[in-house]
């Protein structure tokens, strides 16, 4: 029988995430009303967000998705990033944001946002569910962050350790038990 061994501690409660998620989403559309925007969802880990995001964002929008990988099944980073789903729209002249689940190193929103820029867009813009910015190893920084977390694994909303508990409702970290 396999053990799945729930992470009990949670860290950002889904009440306190849907606040958070309608704000950013206001803000945002208010930011891109009147630009038909392409919003842009990094699988697999912002899945959620995306989709919470996008339903909070009252303005015309387009949507379209890329992934890359640097962690294998492991919670330190490989710090190799490899773009897995390059965007298959053309985005030249169009204002977009990238949506990613968390910043951590920095390495992947780097990566991708010097491939989008090789597409010339108009503006690009990076919005993340969660931002660890004590762990950064370059200069980049997200244009909008829903919530900074500390230096700890999490999970849940979206986010996986080995590819399980993308499915918590809310953010949890691993390893505690209180
Ligand atoms: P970076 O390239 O080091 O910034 O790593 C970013 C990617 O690592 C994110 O897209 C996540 O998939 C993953 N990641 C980093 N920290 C966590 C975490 O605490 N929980 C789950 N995934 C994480
Ligand atoms: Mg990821």
């Amino acid at each position: 029988m396999m053990v799945y061994a729930t992470p009990e501690k949670v860290l950002i409660s889904r009440e306190e995430i849907a606040e958070k998620v309608a704000e950013t989403a206001a803000k945002l559309a208010d930011e891109y009303r009147g630009k038909k925007p392409l919003v842009v969802c990094v699988l697999n880990g912002a899945a959620i967000f995306f989709a919470d995001l996008i339903r909070g964002m009252d303005i015309p929008l387009e949507v379209s998705s890329v992934a890359a990988t640097s962690y294998g099944d492991s919670t330190e980073s490989s710090g190799e990033v490899r773009i897995t789903k390059d965007i298959d729209v053309d985005i030249k002249g169009r204002h977009v944001l990238l949506v990613e689940d968390i910043i951590d190193s920095g390495r992947t929103m780097k990566a991708l946002t010097e491939r989008l820029k090789q597409y010339r867009p108009a503006s690009l813009a990076v919005c993340a569910f969660a931002d660890k910015p004590s762990r950064r190893v370059n200069d980049f920084k997200a244009d909008y962050v829903c919530f900074e977390v500390p230096d700890r694994f999490v999970v849940g909303y979206g986010l996986d350790c080995a590819g399980l508990y993308r499915n918590l409702p809310d953010l949890r970290i691993i390893g505690d038990t209180q």
